[in-house]
């Protein structure tokens, strides 16, 4: 499987290509809200090739520091995800060079596809490649990427892994879903992170500290490393309360399930769902029923 992202190696004074793919998360359990805000997450990333962002580094002009172009103007500003990895990792090593980024946004947001922390992900990896013996080690830059936000570890190794913590804590899954068809779909809906963490706080006033017990951490991996299980774990806690403020997204992995998924769910936050077909016809007829409805999807062969 592709891991979704890679540079294009080229002569010194020719610009350097990554391609930043984006994640879903195969189940998505929401332990509880911690004392600074942040929820503790138990979590399976899943790295997805398309969609995709493409980044186009050149050196920037001298002293110019980060200078980002992109189509989307609201994306240019300083709060962008790659303005704070330049920021982040230049005051971590003092390697800060002049780099003009040219940003073509394939990932839609909104999505809980990880677009943003897919971005400074690559970003971090390019800076960290061109930082001489001033680099970090693995541990020094998952704990960088980690202040840049909750994704953007899972983002460096790019491969399918459980994340606890917030996010930050992987360890990589060899979870198998070979011989499926995954149909994407991102509805034109966008549904806020910071606003659905806060939905569910308000369905969960009761809930204090997370509730996990090693038991019951334990039990989510199982159903998808006992090899003779065809059974599916797909959950995400965000469901409730974001298809109660968005039915359409209800609705449209209702569509998904009705064409015959294993499985479906959405992923992250929303807006995004995917599912999981175990016939690819009947993958490519819920695609096209998603299509009617003004859906935009992807489907990946796993
Ligand atoms: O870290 P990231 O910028 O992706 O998170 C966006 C927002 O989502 C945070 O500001 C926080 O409100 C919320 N969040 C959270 N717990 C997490 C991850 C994100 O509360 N584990």
């Amino acid at each position: 499987m592709s891991t979704g992202r890679n540079t294009v190696p080229t002569d010194a004074a020719s610009p350097v290509l990554l391609r930043a793919g984006c994640k879903i998360n195969l189940y998505l359990d929401i332990l509880g809200r911690r004392a600074d805000g942040y929820h503790e997450l138990d979590t399976l990333f899943y790295p997805l090739p398309a969609p995709f962002d493409t980044l186009t580094v050149s050196p920037g002009t001298d002293g110019s520091g980060l200078r980002i172009e992109c189509e989307r103007a609201d994306l240019c500003t300083q709060d962008n995800t790659l303005h704070k990895a330049w920021r982040l990792f230049a005051e971590a090593t003092g390697y800060a060079p002049d780099l003009h980024v040219h940003l073509e946004k394939g990932i839609p947001d909104g999505a809980g596809l990880g677009g943003g922390s897919a971005d400074a992900a690559a970003l971090l990896s390019h800076l960290n490649d061109g930082a001489g013996p001033a680099g970090l080690d693995a541990g020094q830059l998952n704990a960088l990427a980690a202040r840049i936000g909750a994704d953007v570890p899972f983002f460096l190794r790019n491969v399918p892994a459980r994340a606890t913590g917030i996010g930050e804590h992987l360890v990589p899954h060899d979870v198998n879903l070979a011989g499926f068809t995954l149909v994407l779909a991102c509805p034109p809906e966008h549904v806020s992170t910071p606003w659905a963490f806060s939905a569910w706080d308000r369905e969960h006033t009761a809930m204090e500290a997370p509730t996990a017990t090693p038991d019951r951490l334990t039990s989510s991996v199982h159903t998808y490393t006992r090899p003779s299980s065809r059974a599916l774990w797909l959950f995400n806690s965000f469901e409730s309360v974001v298809f109660a403020a968005f039915p359409k997204l209800r609705a449209y992995k209702g569509s998904l399930i009705r064409h015959g998924s294993a499985a479906a769910v959405m992923s992250g936050s929303g807006a995004s769902l995917f599912a999981l077909y175990r016939e690819t016809e009947k993958a490519l007829k819920a695609s096209a029923a998603l299509r009617e409805m003004g859906v935009q999807t992807f489907i990946h062969h796993l």
